[in-house]
This record gives structure tokens, sequence and C-alpha cells, in this order.
């Protein structure tokens, strides 16, 4: 695929209402458990960008009759089993969908192959591929465990898991798994990641039962035997897209943002109570619940930020959000603390070394301590920027620089924003109808020269 330059850089202020795609957790599962359910499902606001096209996809391949009805409008027809798919299942840039389907596809009698991009395939698998192990699959796969694999999975017994890393990817995996396993599945998590898993597990007829289990954290306890009954999903607004245009308002002077329906789950929600803390003007309304899931409208104003201190216990309801938080904090009077971000290593990118290098470009001083981000803000009007920044085939590092250029001094440019699509295909359009200005800059491949 041809990298497309994007140029970002000052103007008015943004106005308006954003409405952001559908979650892209909740759609991923939505997906996977539609076609391990027996009967119809039918989701509604699914976000249709391409890493949940690549679920949609391999989960045909895995005999589920998939179809689109209309915008964000899909229907999903399940057998209550998995059949072997006839060629390698490729997850783009997806690491819930291949981590997700590997573990539903671990509790069939079926061999399958897995693949996804460069990016992809340079992530840990062996998170997931050490419970699964355990319970009875096996594979073949690159040093490392890093795709391309090949899993064969049938016969599994149960497992009591306790995560060692905090990840509700992991989690999902193994209570998957679980579900076709002799026994059932144990997850213990001691610190707790987003629940999307077990809250749509229930909706669609499973009993998954959670206790406190004191000083180790939450008991995730799935029985064996049980069957998954198709049902409705309506999927909620992003709150780890909503970001973008949430941050974008906070720092462009005079700006007034509404983004409605948005996820407002207490494990995805580490983002808004930072922000909140640091002075954003960031009002909630409308609070409801929504397929099982709290939703509300923000309504966001430019605000002055102060730096505050993350703690590392917050991250995992933030995880995908430092490298937006991190802008933000770039525009705050004085530092801000980013605490325990080892698992931002192996994301799309390592977005502690993206973000970094992406601060340094633009004149924004930081340090990294550790596993800990520390950015010296520079104020509301003290950011430099000018810098092109390598988003290294990362999503959310393309538009958190993007987000920079809307308020610093100089445009911020990023080297290439096609990944944008996998979570967020309407960005670039949504963002210019509240007021941003974006300006593409053709790259040698397409024979034009930059601007
Ligand atoms: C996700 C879990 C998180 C997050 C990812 C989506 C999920 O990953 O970063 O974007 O849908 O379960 P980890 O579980 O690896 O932290």
């Amino acid at each position: 695929m041809t990298a497309a330059q994007m140029t970002a850089r000052r103007a008015g202020p943004l106005k308006g209402v954003l409405r952001a795609p559908g979650d892209k957790s909740i759609s991923h599962r939505a997906l996977i458990l539609g076609a391990l359910a027996r009967g119809v499902t039918e989701v509604e606001g699914l976000l249709e960008g391409e890493d949940v096209k690549r679920s949609a996809a391999a989960m045909t391949a895995f005999g589920a009759k998939v179809e689109r009805l209309g915008e964000g409008r899909w229907r999903v027809e399940g057998t209550g089993a998995f059949a072997e798919p006839a060629d390698v299942i490729d997850c783009g840039n997806a690491g819930t969908g291949v981590r997700l389907i590997m573990g539903a596809a671990a509790g069939f009698d079926l061999s399958a192959t897995f693949t996804g991009d460069a990016s992809l395939r340079g992530r840990p698998m062996n998170r997931v591929l050490k419970p699964l192990g355990e319970m009875g699959a096996s594979w073949i796969c690159r040093a490392g465990g890093r795709l391309p694999l090949t899993l064969k999975g049938g016969g599994l017994k149960h497992i009591e898991y306790r995560l060692p890393e905090p990840s509700a990817q992991v989690k999902s995996a193994v209570l998957l798994a679980g579900l076709h396993a002799d026994g059932g599945a144990v997850v213990i998590e001691p610190e707790a990641t987003r629940d999307h898993t077990e809250r749509m597990l229930r909706t669609f007829g499973v009993q998954v039962d959670v206790s406190e289990d004191g000083a180790n954290g939450r008991r995730i306890l799935l029985p064996g035997g049980q069957m998954l009954t198709g049902t409705k999903v309506v999927v909620p607004g992003d709150p780890s897209s909503a970001a973008f245009p949430l941050v974008a308002a906070l720092i462009v002077p005079g700006s007034r943002v509404e983004l409605p329906a948005i996820l407002l789950n207490p494990r995805r929600t580490g983002l808004i109570e930072t922000l909140l803390e640091m002075g954003a003007d960031i009002r909630i309304q409308n609070r409801r619940t929504s397929g099982g899931e709290e939703i509300g409208d923000l309504i966001v104003h430019h605000s002055r930020l102060n730096g505050v201190t993350v703690p590392a216990s917050r991250s995992a309801s933030m995880i995908d959000e430092y490298p937006i938080l991190a802008v933000a904090a770039a525009f705050a009077v004085g530092e801000t603390r980013m605490l325990g971000l080892e698992e931002l290593r192996v994301k799309e990118s390592d977005r502690l070394a993206a973000v970094a290098a992406g601060l340094a470009a633009n004149g924004v001083p930081h340090t990294i301590e550790n596993d800990d981000l520390i950015v010296h803000g520079l104020g509301p009007d003290g950011v430099p920027g000018g810098g092109m920044v390598a988003t290294h085939m990362d999503h959310r590092i393309a538009m958190s620089f993007l987000t920079m250029g809307l308020a610093s001094h100089q445009p911020v440019t990023v080297d290439d924003v096609t990944m944008i699509a996998t979570s967020f295909p309407e960005y670039m359009d949504l963002m210019k109808g509240l007021g941003a200005e974006f300006t593409e800059r053709p790259t040698k491949e397409t024979g034009a020269v930059s601007a």
C-alpha cells in the first residue's frame, strides 16, 4: 500500500457535533460471539474499519454467514461451531481480532493458519498461546510466538489462569476457548481490564460469574458446557476514537464540540478522568444504558490544562489513550507524569518510543524513565510543532500527532495516514467538518512532488 502523508495546521476553533464510529472492541466481539452462537445476531452501529472487516471475513471463513444490511448494520448467522477454514486467515493490523479469534477457534477440532500485516506479524502471540497450550491446543509459528501461525484446536481441558499482564485480549481469548473446554475456564485478573467479553457473553445467554478475590483481584468463572444464542447488539461510540476530537477541542482555542453516545464503561474512561483532573471542561450528559453498556453525550470546550501524575493503576482503563494524552500534556502547564507504560511497547507500534520521537520532532521536552513518560508541558500556546512524525503503521500515533498540529505554531506532518482506516475511517472528513485543516502531501510513490 502506498503511504499517504498528511499535514495538520492551525485554523479557527473547532465547532460542531461529531459522531464517533462504533467501539472497536465491542465490534470485534459482536462478530465473533455472533459466529460462535446458534442463530441470528443483528448488530447496529458496527465499526466498519479495516480491523473489524477482517474479523467479519474471518468469521465467514470459519463457517458463519455474515451479511452487511446497511450502514453499520450487520447480520451474523452462526451454527454454534466453527468449521475449518479453507485458507489463511489474515487479520490485517488487528491484535484484538487475531487474539480473540485464536481463542475462539482453539475450542474446535480444526487447524487454522493466521497472519497479519507487518505490524501484527511483529507482535507477541505467546501471551495467548501460553494459556491455550495449557488447555491443550498446539501450534507452529515463527520465533518468539510471531505470526504466521498454525493453530490446532480441540479437546481442551479446564484452566484456571492468572493473567501475568493486564490484557483484556488474553482474558477474552481464554474465556472464548473455555466455552468449549471440558469444565470451562477461570481467569484471575490482578488489574481490572475492559470487561466487554464478560458483559456480551451474558447478552448471548452465557453464565459468567465475577467475584472479587481479595488481593488477587477479580475471578471470572465461566462454567463449561454452555451454548451461545444469537441476539441483538447495539455498538456505542468508541471512546478511544472520540479521544482525538475531544483533545483537539481542548487544545484549539475557542472550540466547542459535542460527541454523542460515547461508551462510558468505567474500564475505558481513564482518559476522561485524567483530563478532568487536568482541568478540562468536559460535561457528560444523558448518561444511559444501551445494550448492557453505559453511554453518554460529551460536551467539550477549549480548556486550560495543568500537568498531573497518572498512576500506573489507571493504565488499563486508558491503555490506548496515552499517545493522545501525551499531546494534551504538551499543551498543559507543568509536568505530566504517566507511570507504568510497559504494555505500550507491544501495541500496533512501540508506542512509548513512537510518542517520544513525535514529541521530540515537534520540540516538546520529555523524558522516559524506565516505563514512565514525563512530558514537560509548554502551555496552551507553547508547542512549536513543525515536525515530521513516523507513525510505524499505527493509527493512534497518526491521529495523535495530527491533533497536535491543529494547535502548534508550525504545521505537523505524519508520514502515513493509511492505518487510520483500521479504527476511524471517517476521521479526516469528520474532523474537517468541525473546522480542522488537513492537507495531503503526495508521496514519491505517487509520482507527485511533496508540497
Ligand atoms: C483490547 C484490549 C487492549 C487494547 C486494544 C483492544 C480489546 O489490548 O489495547 O486496543 O478489545 O480487548 P490488551 O488486551 O493487549 O491490553
